[in-house]
């Protein structure tokens, strides 16, 4: 049956980074004497994100990773360590940049019809070693709820968003990444929108800020951007060079001028390009057998840069049609969503963990086994959506 299909060629993402954007580079380089290394297309890059955002500060990094490691390491500073409460469900570095600060990942299954972390479980995972619940917005659903963002409240626990696959998604009619302590984004390739690679960290809180700065840059002080900040570090240690003073063992996670163009240009049509994407996966959606597929995500204030495709019940035959229909017709897909699945199967966790933890998250596992993620980038053709809907929903269930 799938050897009269067409071929759709859908890869995962499509012209993210368009011909408007390289000129835009070629512009700057012709002008006289461009910086490359970061200066005011970065800080100018910064403004315009945290104007676009809602919030005060943006700092700009070379990753998404990048921003996970330096929130954490500032979280370290300002509060020790402790326990960090992180979904089994994301990326592997929100867990990464947790151990390598020294905290202990306390894992949360989730909420199947949000990809997020289940609010419930968080609050009761929240103990006195608690220091931060990270969460994380999956693949542009909503993970907030009142409960979760009362609940932290009341108890005193700063939360820190995940938003690197959900730029532009809303809560309450306000952006996902101006409800924490700080929020992180990635500007990778297949991501809302590119830098090449790069990353940005944005918060309301200025002392956070100022560490996030010096951290970027090698822990040094002069790039506080406050007078104060710095001139307290010079009284303090007067026998330092003023130019050379490390307040904390920091990174050098910059990025280039060339890199803040690419956002700049990029961020003009960042609002357009979401609208497209939400419309396409309301169509796909709209378009699955609800009885084969999972199709009651909470999709209000989502953002989407690819389609969830979640099988309705745990169904390897299916499974494996599903796999077999997608590469007959050329359409990319990831398993497990994003970040290769249930992260408590992967070695590294494994090795601290055991062999067993994975089973504990059943709703993750579910995605691990049979979920996936296929591209929404702005040019998708609508009919391919309708002919890639008819094809999963003509596939057979079981044995
Ligand atoms: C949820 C999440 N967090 C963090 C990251 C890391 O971003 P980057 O690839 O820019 O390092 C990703 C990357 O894809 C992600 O999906």
């Amino acid at each position: 049956m799938t050897a009269r299909i067409r071929r759709l060629d859908w890869p995962l993402m499509r012209n993210n980074i368009t011909r408007a954007d390289l000129d835009a580079v070629i512009e700057y380089l012709r002008g006289p004497d461009p910086m490359l290394t970061q200066s005011r297309q970065v800080e100018a890059f910064e403004n315009e994100w945290s104007q676009w955002l809602g919030v005060k500060h943006s700092v700009f990094v070379n990753s998404g990773s990048s921003a996970n490691l330096l929130t954490l390491a500032a979280l370290r500073e300002t509060s020790g360590t402790g326990e960090i409460i992180v979904p089994p469900l994301t990326w592997v570095s929100d867990i990464a940049s947790a151990l390598q600060c020294g905290y202990t990942p306390v894992f949360v299954d989730i909420d199947p019809r949000t990809l997020g972390m289940d609010a419930g479980q968080v609050l009761r995972k929240v103990g006195p070693r608690t220091k931060a619940v990270f969460l994380t917005h999956v693949l542009g659903y909503n993970a907030l709820t009142r409960e979760l963002l009362d609940g932290l409240k009341a108890r005193n626990i700063p939360l820190i968003e995940d938003v690197c696959e959900s730029h532009g998604a809303t809560f309450e009619g306000r952006k996902l990444g101006t409800f924490g302590a700080a929020a992180d984004f990635s500007f990778y390739y297949a991501h809302h929108m590119s830098t090449i690679e790069g990353g940005m960290i944005s918060t309301g809180d200025p002392q956070l800020y100022e560490t996030l700065r010096m951290l970027r840059s090698h822990g040094m002080v002069r790039e506080a951007r406050s007078e104060e900040v710095r001139r307290g570090y010079r009284e303090r240690h007067p026998d330092l060079n003023p130019d050379f003073i490390f307040a904390f063992p920091g990174y050098n996670v910059r990025s280039t001028e060339l890199n803040a163009v690419i956002g700049r240009a990029q961020l003009k049509r960042l609002d357009a390009n979401n609208r497209v994407r939400s419309e396409n996966l309301a169509l796909f959606l709209e378009g699955l057998d609800p009885a084969r597929y999972r199709t009651d995500f909470r999709v209000e204030g989502s953002c989407n840069y690819a389609f969830t495709l979640v099988l309705k019940h745990a169904d390897p035959r299916l499974c494996e049609r599903v796999m077999e229909a997608l590469r007959s017709c050329g359409v990319e897909f990831r398993r497990g969503t994003a970040g290769g699945g249930n992260q408590l199967r992967q070695p590294y966790l494994k090795k601290l963990l055991g062999e067993h933890a994975a089973a504990d998250y059943p709703n993750v596992d579910h995605v691990h086994f049979y979920g996936f993620y296929i591209g929404n980038y702005p040019d998708l053709e609508r009919s391919k959506i309708a002919e890639l809907c008819a094809l999963l929903n003509g596939l057979k269930e079981g044995a």
